[in-house]
Parts: structure tokens; sequence; C-alpha cells
């Protein structure tokens, strides 16, 4: 029962999950606020770009319809999965970009210089994106999946996963600091 929940949790989130790691790897280049400030400090900061933004997104959508090619195996193993529509995929994935932008927004709102952590925002606000934007393009979908166990488990184990990819970017040096 707890393991259905977090292989639905997990299976669930990979394509939200996979965008902001590829975005580290394909960032830099043009700044999606252009170097523009609100009230003297950048919209968005030059952690946002286009790049990183669009590899990521499309990488999220990848993993979705990869996942969904896995999808007979997987049930034949006795799994219990749904495939992922392609609203669902789009949504997962653009939404996790979305909800990490605007943590950025509120951010530099905040005054907090670009890569400052903002624990438990900077952990979750992809989260949030991903659910809400999936939400918005895949209504059915979402509602059948996210589940409040698999909402619960999602909350408690993002952060965990999070931070461990991120140290292991850091360790890497792909990322500039370890959260
Ligand atoms: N990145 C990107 N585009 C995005 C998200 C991330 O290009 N939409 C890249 C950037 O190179 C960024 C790196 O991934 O520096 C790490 O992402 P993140 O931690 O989200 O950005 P920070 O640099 O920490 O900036 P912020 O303070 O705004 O979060
Ligand atoms: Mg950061």
């Amino acid at each position: 029962m707890i393991i259905e929940v977090v292989a639905t949790a997990v299976w669930t989130m990979l394509p939200a999950y996979v965008p902001n790691n590829v975005a580290v790897l394909a960032g830099g280049g043009a700044p999606i606020d252009g170097g523009r400030t609100l009230g003297g400090r950048r919209i968005l900061g030059d952690g946002k770009t286009w790049r990183g933004t669009g590899v990521g997104t499309l990488a999220g959508v990848v993993v979705a319809f990869g996942l969904n090619g896995m999808l007979p195996t997987l049930t034949e193993m006795g799994a219990r999965l749904e495939p992922f529509s392609l609203g669902a995929a789009i949504g997962l994935a653009s939404g996790a970009m979305l909800g990490d932008i605007a943590a950025s927004f509120i951010k530099r709102r905040s005054g907090r210089q670009r890569g400052v952590p903002l624990p438990v925002i900077d952990q979750l606000d992809f989260v949030v994106g991903a659910i809400s934007c999936a939400g918005i393009l895949a209504p059915r979908w979402t509602i059948e999946t996210f589940t409040l166990p698999v909402v619960i488990a999602v909350l408690i184990l993002t952060p965990v996963l999070h931070l461990g990819t991120n140290a292991g970017a850091y360790v890497l040096g792909f990322k500039k600091e370890p959260y």
C-alpha cells in the first residue's frame, strides 16, 4: 500500500523533477527578463534563461513519454501506474519551470540575490507549479492521480530528492550552490 503510493508519487513527478535538473545543465544565454528591473531589482535574474526553460520543459515532456513507453513492462511486473496524457506531460514539465520562475520573482522582490537559498520554497515551488498547470491542462488526470496520500508522499519525498540531486550537481561542478 505505502509502496504503491510512493511508486505513484515518484512516477507521476518524474516529468516535473527532470526539467529543473536539465535547466541547470542547459542554462545560460539570454535571461528571460532581458536584464530588466522592477523597483531597482531584476525581475527574475540571470538564473532564469530562455534556453534552460525551453530545454528543461522539453526534457520533462520527453521523460513523460519515455515513461509511457515503459508502462507495459512495469504493468507486467505488477505496478499499477497511469500513463501521462499530452496535457499532463506538458502541464507537469512547464508547470515545474513556471513554479521555479515564480519563486525567483518572489525572491527578487524580497531583495534576495540570485542563488540565495529560500528553504521550503526552493524545494516545493516546482511541485506547486507542476500540479497547478497539470490541473489546468489535464484536470481529470490530475484529480485521479493526485489523491491525498500521493500528495503527502510527494511533499515528503520531493525535498529529499531535490536536495540529493542538487548536492550531486554541486559535487560534479554543474551547480554553484549545493541546494
Ligand atoms: N536555469 C535556467 N533557467 C531556468 C532555471 C534554471 O537557465 N528556468 C539554470 C541557471 O543557469 C541557474 C541554474 O539553472 O543558475 C540553477 O537554477 P536555480 O537554482 O533555479 O537558479 P539560481 O541561479 O539559484 O537563481 P534563483 O535565485 O533565481 O533561484
Ligand atoms: Mg537557486
